[in-house]
């Protein structure tokens, strides 16, 4: 106790790693739950910058313990580079934990990402071509395989052959791509067994025991609420549940565990990858926001669409994710914009007007943004440690914010580094 969760708000890349690092440092345990690196998490202390695609954001902190529950799909080449990157940097991983039912992503699952992206054309996902879709989709064929097969030679070379085979039917004659040698798969991926059978534990027992020893664990989502398979704009989402309610599953433990929930969001919106985007900007003020905010994808540098904050998507994350409050980060961003401009609600073809996220796309599609706006500001805010030393346009911005949201917005981020929040 107690034990804390920390959930994307929009469609991603909100600095749900900053505000980890920065409530890590008052926690013992840190627990990703679902999705894999397809996720990218950037720390930045003082000066120094740590894009974290699997590992929990935890681990540059030598004390706490980083645990990947259950929910997660690992890619062990991925991941075992994500090591070895950290440990040339002097950070340590002997506190990190991999629950033994965590699903391999297999070379098959990313080829397959790729073919089947091919195969829409026009109709794409824009995924992160790293096999999280059809990983996930072999977990609930039943036919995965986990972490407990993977550091276990004989188990895995069996599942291995087996479901490479049927693999590699889909890949040549579904898609017409190119088989995968299999056995040379088995090889490769006995090694990464062997360097990952050390950190395989039962991370459900470990979550438990901290929170029965009074150990104050924080969950860290990947992903966000916009990105949910059943509450994010489908098809255009990742295939996990990035929700709050999402880390029990994940996690294997139980929903009263839970004691706060922090929903992190931008200041603006940005989303990479395709799929609607009612308040996205197609002019100057969207390049200028993109420019600024340094709007490039962590895991696959693609430029961010950008956009104007939507109240009504981060008030339907406060719904599914049952949060207790909001954190606002790159609030500098918006620095020398002029007006600002927010998304109250949303009027629909046949002239009427709704103000909670609609559930398809079809909905959706139709739906254009009714605007309020707000002063701007153009002092530099960078270095404000407190909500009074901000511009009063500023605070009213946040305020207003905190209104249409129904939420409290509990920090607000002025930069990029650790240093640079301001708490309520
Ligand atoms: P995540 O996926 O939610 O962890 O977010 P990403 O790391 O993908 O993207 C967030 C980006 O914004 C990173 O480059 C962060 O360093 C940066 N960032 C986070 N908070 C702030 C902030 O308050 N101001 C500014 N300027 N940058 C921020
Ligand atoms: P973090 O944790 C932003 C997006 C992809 C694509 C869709 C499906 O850094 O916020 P996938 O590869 O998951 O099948 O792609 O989801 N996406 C993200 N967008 N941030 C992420 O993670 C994302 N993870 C997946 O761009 O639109
Ligand atoms: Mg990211």
């Amino acid at each position: 106790m107690p034990a804390n969760i920390v959930v994307g708000t929009q469609w991603g890349d909100e600095g749900k790693g900053k505000i980890i690092d920065i409530l890590a440092s008052r926690a013992d345990v840190v627990v990703r739950s679902q999705g894999g690196n397809n996720a990218g998490h950037t720390v930045v202390n003082n000066g120094q910058t740590y894009k974290l695609h699997l590992i929990p954001s935890g681990i540059l902190y030598p004390d706490k313990l980083c645990l990947i529950g259950a929910g997660v799909v690992l890619d062990p080449k991925d991941f075992t580079g994500e090591l070895s990157a950290l440990h040339e940097r002097g950070i340590s991983t002997d506190n990190l934990k991999i629950d033994p039912r965590a699903h391999v992503v297999m070379p098959w699952h990313i080829i397959l990402d790729g073919l089947s992206e091919k195969f829409r054309g026009n109709s794409d996902i824009g995924t992160t071509k790293r096999g999280i879709g059809p990983t996930y989709m072999d977990k609930y064929e039943r036919c995965g395989i986990r972490m407990y097969d993977l550091v276990n030679p004989e188990v895995f070379a069996e599942k291995a052959r087996s479901t490479g085979m049927l693999k590699n039917k889909i890949i040549t004659e579904v898609y017409g791509g190119e088989a995968v040698d299999i056995e040379a798969v088995i090889k490769e991926y006995n090694e990464y067994g062997k360097i990952l059978k050390p950190f395989v534990d039962d991370v459900s027992v470990l979550t438990f025991e901290a929170d029965k020893s009074g150990k104050t664990i924080m969950f860290e989502g990947a992903q966000a609420t916009l990105l949910d398979i059943d509450f994010g704009t489908y098809p255009y989402v990742t295939s996990s549940h990035p929700l709050s309610a999402g880390v029990c599953v994940g996690t294997g433990v139980g929903p009263r565990m839970i004691s706060n929930i922090i929903g992190v969001a931008k200041a603006y919106t940005t989303r990479v990858g395709k799929g609607p985007f009612p308040t996205e900007l197609d002019d100057e003020i969207g390049d200028k926001i993109r420019t600024v905010g340094g709007e490039f994808g962590t895991t696959t540098g693609r430029p961010r669409r950008t956009g104007w904050f939507d109240a009504v998507i981060v008030k339907h994350s406060v719904r599914v994710n049952g949060l207790d409050g909001l954190a606002i980060n790159k609030l500098d961003t918006l620095c020398g914009l002029g007006n600002l401009k927010v998304c109250v609600g949303y009027k629909m073809p046949d002239g009427s007007t709704i103000n909670n996220f609609p559930p398809t796309l079809e909905q959706l599609e139709g739906c254009q943004p009714i605007y309020e706006e707000l002063e701007g500001f153009t002092e530099d805010i960078s270095g404000c440690k407190s909500f009074e030393e901000l511009p009063v346009s500023c605070q009213k911005y946040i305020e207003r914010l905190e209104e249409l949201c129904g939420c409290h917005v509990a920090m607000i981020g002025v930069g990029p580094d650790r240093s640079q929040i301001i708490e309520r």
